[in-house]
């Protein structure tokens, strides 16, 4: 038996500043995944560190959190069969330069902050930053 399931997708700035979002958008598309919702936002820095808090005994916690709040993102509820892990597929390893060929990551990454993208790495999660943007 076959179920939809949604995952919560990020453009990050560095793509929305280079213009690649619909092409991005397109890989997702042409992949099988359904943008069920989307919508450009500016987080500002704390909105940031909430979404990212998972990190937050990371070394990398306070550039990354400086990254997202950066500039404007692209925010998405992607829908298809296995969507969770089919997503993390696409996007390829969080270093662009270990990332698979044919991957988001590997083509348009730039360094492993500047990834171009974000995916809900569980169910779990997807539920936390599926509500996390878009619970009214
Ligand atoms: P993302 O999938 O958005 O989740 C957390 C982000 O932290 C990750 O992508 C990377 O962009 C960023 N990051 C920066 N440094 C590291 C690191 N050393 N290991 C993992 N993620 C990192």
């Amino acid at each position: 038996m076959s179920s939809t399931e949604q995952t919560l997708s990020i453009i990050k700035p560095d793509a929305v500043e280079r213009n690649l979002s619909e092409k991005i958008k397109e890989e997702f598309k042409k992949n099988g995944f359904n943008i069920f919702k989307e919508k450009k936002i500016k987080l500002e820095k704390n909105e940031a560190e909430k979404f990212y808090q998972v990190h937050q005994s990371k070394p990398f916690y306070n550039d990354l959190c400086s990254y997202l709040s950066s500039g404007p993102i692209i925010v998405m509820i992607l829908e298809r069969e296995n969507a969770i892990l089919e997503n993390r597929e696409l996007m390829g390893a969080t270093d662009p330069t270990k990332a698979k060929e044919g991957t988001i990551r590997k083509k348009y990454g730039i360094s492993i902050d500047k990834n171009s993208v974000h995916g809900s790495d569980s169910p779990d999660n997807a539920k936390i930053e599926i509500d996390f943007f878009f619970k009214d």
